[in-house]
């Protein structure tokens, strides 16, 4: 029988350098001999992941409440595939999940419960790597782009958010670090992982 892939969850700010990191994450596992592909949401190129970018963009608006579900939908639509994929051996590397989802909306002000409904029975990840870094650091990077949401107020709240929805599955790396650093700490977290999950024995992934 094949032994099912992991879902290893990438989550933090904007400019916490998620996205450098997780093609690392893949490069690194692929190199090593597992069977790994990155994953990212929103997933801009599908029906509800381009009104998602339009939504970004600020060239369309919407309420906060549809935009959210929106953001559950794109997830949703996934979910099929990707659980085929881990359950035929290969790994995801997810950048971005239901955690930014909740965290965003209801850092605009949405109730925290309501928020995390529609995700409720998406695949649970094995494992989360919150990126830690403070806006004042976040801000030194260059500053936020042009997107909706690339704002420091809004991103001081969605980092306090975020803190709250943390369970005994997150690792929280310092992403203030050198990205040589930030890798190296994230592939001693992942290994550590894996040889537990496989002493253990992977258990079925809730669905
Ligand atoms: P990205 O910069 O990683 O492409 O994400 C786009 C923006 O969308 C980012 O500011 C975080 C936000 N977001 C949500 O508000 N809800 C979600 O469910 C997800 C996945 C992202
Ligand atoms: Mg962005």
């Amino acid at each position: 029988m094949v032994q099912r892939g992991l879902l290893i969850v990438v989550e933090g700010c904007d400019r916490s350098g998620k996205s450098t990191q997780c093609e690392n994450l893949v490069a690194k596992l692929q190199q090593t001999g597992n069977d790994t592909e990155l994953v990212k949401f929103p997933d801009r190129t599908t029906q509800t992941g381009k009104m998602i970018d339009s939504y970004l963009q600020q060239k369309s608006d919407l309420d906060d409440h549809a935009i959210h579900l929106l953001f559950s939908a794109n997830r949703w639509e996934a979910m099929k595939t990707l659980s085929e994929k881990l359950s035929t051996g290969t790994t995801l590397v997810v950048d971005r999940y239901a955690f930014s989802g909740v965290a965003f909306s209801s850092a605009k002000g949405l109730d925290l419960e309501w928020c995390r409904n529609p995700d409720i029975g998406l695949l649970t990840p094995d494992i989360v790597l919150f990126l830690d870094l403070t806006i004042d650091e976040a801000e030194k990077r260059g500053g936020f782009g042009q997107e909706r949401y690339e704002k420091r107020d809004l991103q001081i709240k969605v980092r306090d958010e975020f803190t709250k929805l943390q369970d005994d599955t997150w690792k929280f790396i310092d992403a203030s670090q050198s990205k040589d650093q930030v890798q190296q700490d994230i592939w001693d977290t992942i290994k550590q992982f894996k040889q537990k999950s496989t002493k253990d024995g992977i258990q079925p992934l809730q669905f």
